[in-house]
């Protein structure tokens, strides 16, 4: 199995997910901050306060993606080291941390991939408002118009978002994300503040990046599968395609929100937050959309099951079958069609910016073997091949994660690294995965 000539091979990380340094050389708290700080919110009360201790260790952390033959690497940039309260003037040392990291990536010959915004919203623009306030949008224009004037220059690729989706539903519906609040409304308000924040980031950055620089958008775009065959079931996979990701795709990629969605949703939100000339700021030209994948989603239309965010007339079925450490359904075939259906309906070239899976990994004699997590990794490397055979436009991979992290509401109760970490001394140890990845690399396939 063999990639295009110019395929790129990478992995990612997320800011705080990876950093620690929480109170360095500027940093003020994000929404992570506080959100891991509440108790209750993450397993076993973790935080982020430490994490990988990357800010320290960088040199050492891209010195190991050398030797494992990364070609690029796609990480965040925290807007709370960069613009400490989000607004204002920057912070050099924040912007100094990351000047450095793309110099000594560059200096390995890995390619990076910074992406402005992976969830560390800073904690005072959450105060004002958070992604439910248009002012978070015009925030977010300013902080990637620094961003473009400090690091566009050594840069080929910025994303602006990771996941809008996470920010909106997690953040303002189920809670489950900071900053915790449980209302749909708000969460539809986010959506479209989201997106307008991208857009209005796009081109704020674009004016201060050289005109070949790309600018792409992470979605986790979901394959909605009906529970069962009945029209119920049918029509609320249909709708939580609406919510899930017409929402977000529509606008980008193609200037409008879907009339029927809003029409849907007329009863939980009236729009009157999409100003005239919005769709038009949203659509601004896109290089790439960076597609995050891990799993497919079942829908109901009963009522009894877990509700679908932002909406009251979907509602998820827990799959059952071959799960990974998070409960997720392994599915390569979802992949591939998750691929054709978004290269059929919006013809946008396609970057996987995260792939990959939680195991519970053992290290034992200073080795872990993770068969479970190659075998996850080579299928679903076998469904971006089928896509691409069957001419979906997809560039690059990259396996989520480089090494264990703090998984969000689930601490460090997860590891999804091809690099084992050992909290406690900091120790990184490669997986098997990393070795098998590394082959890969070097084949262009396997
Ligand atoms: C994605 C996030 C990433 C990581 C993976 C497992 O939703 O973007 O930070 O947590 O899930």
């Amino acid at each position: 199995m063999r990639f295009p000539d110019g395929f790129v091979w990478g992995a990612a990380t997320a800011s705080y997910q990876i950093e620690g340094a929480v109170d360095e050389d500027g940093r003020r708290p994000s929404i992570w901050d506080t959100f891991s700080h509440t108790a209750g919110k993450v397993t076993n009360g973790d935080t982020g306060d430490v994490a990988c201790d990357h800010y320290h260790r960088s040199r050492g952390d891209v010195a190991l993606m050398a030797e494992l033959g990364l070609q690029a690497y796609r990480f965040s940039l925290a807007w709370p080291r960069i613009q400490p309260t989000g607004s204002g003037a920057p912070n050099q040392l924040g912007l100094d941390f990351y000047s450095r990291l793309i110099d000594n990536l560059l200096e390995q010959g890995i390619t990076p991939y910074p992406t402005l915004y992976h969830w560390d919203l800073p904690q005072p623009l959450e105060d004002a408002g958070g992604w439910p306030s248009r002012d978070t949008a015009r925030r977010f224009a300013d902080y990637a118009a620094i961003v473009g004037a400090a690091l566009g220059d050594r840069v080929p690729a910025f994303t602006t978002f990771n996941e809008p989706w996470c920010s909106a539903y997690h953040g303002y519906s189920t809670g489950h994300h900071a900053p915790g609040i449980t209302s749909n409304p708000k969460a539809l308000a986010a959506v479209h503040h989201l997106n307008l924040a991208h857009g209005l980031g796009t081109t704020a950055l674009r004016a201060c990046i050289p005109a070949a620089t790309h600018v792409g958008l992470t979605v986790n775009p979901a394959l909605n599968i009906p529970a069962s065959d009945t029209a119920e079931d049918r029509l609320a996979a249909e709708h939580a395609d609406g919510v899930s990701n017409r929402l977000f795709l529509d606008p980008v990629l193609s200037g409008a929100y879907p009339q029927n969605v809003l029409d849907d949703l007329a009863h939980i939100t009236d729009w009157s937050f999409i100003e005239d000339g919005d769709l038009t700021l949203i659509k601004a030209p896109l290089d790439f959309l960076g597609v995050n994948y891990y799993t497919p989603s079942f829908i109901t239309a009963q009522r009894t099951e877990l509700p679908h965010p932002g909406t009251d007339r979907a509602f998820y079925v827990e799959p059952s079958g071959d799960l990974t450490g998070m409960g997720w359904l392994v599915d390569p075939p979802s992949f591939t069609a998750l691929l054709r259906r978004l290269h059929d309906d919006y013809h946008v070239p396609m970057m996987i910016t995260e792939n990959g899976a939680a195991y519970d990994d053992v290290l034992v004699d200073n080795a872990v073997h993770d068969e479970d997590r190659v075998a996850y990794l080579r299928s679903h490397l076998g469904a971006i091949h089928d896509a691409i055979g069957a001419g979906v436009d997809v560039r690059g991979y990259f396996v989520w994660s480089f090494m264990d992290n703090f998984e969000w509401a689930f601490g460090y109760s997860k590891r999804f690294g091809v690099v084992h970490v050992d909290y406690a001394t900091q120790t990184r140890t490669p997986k098997q995965s990393a070795y098998w990845y590394r082959d890969v690399i070097a084949a262009n396939g396997f």
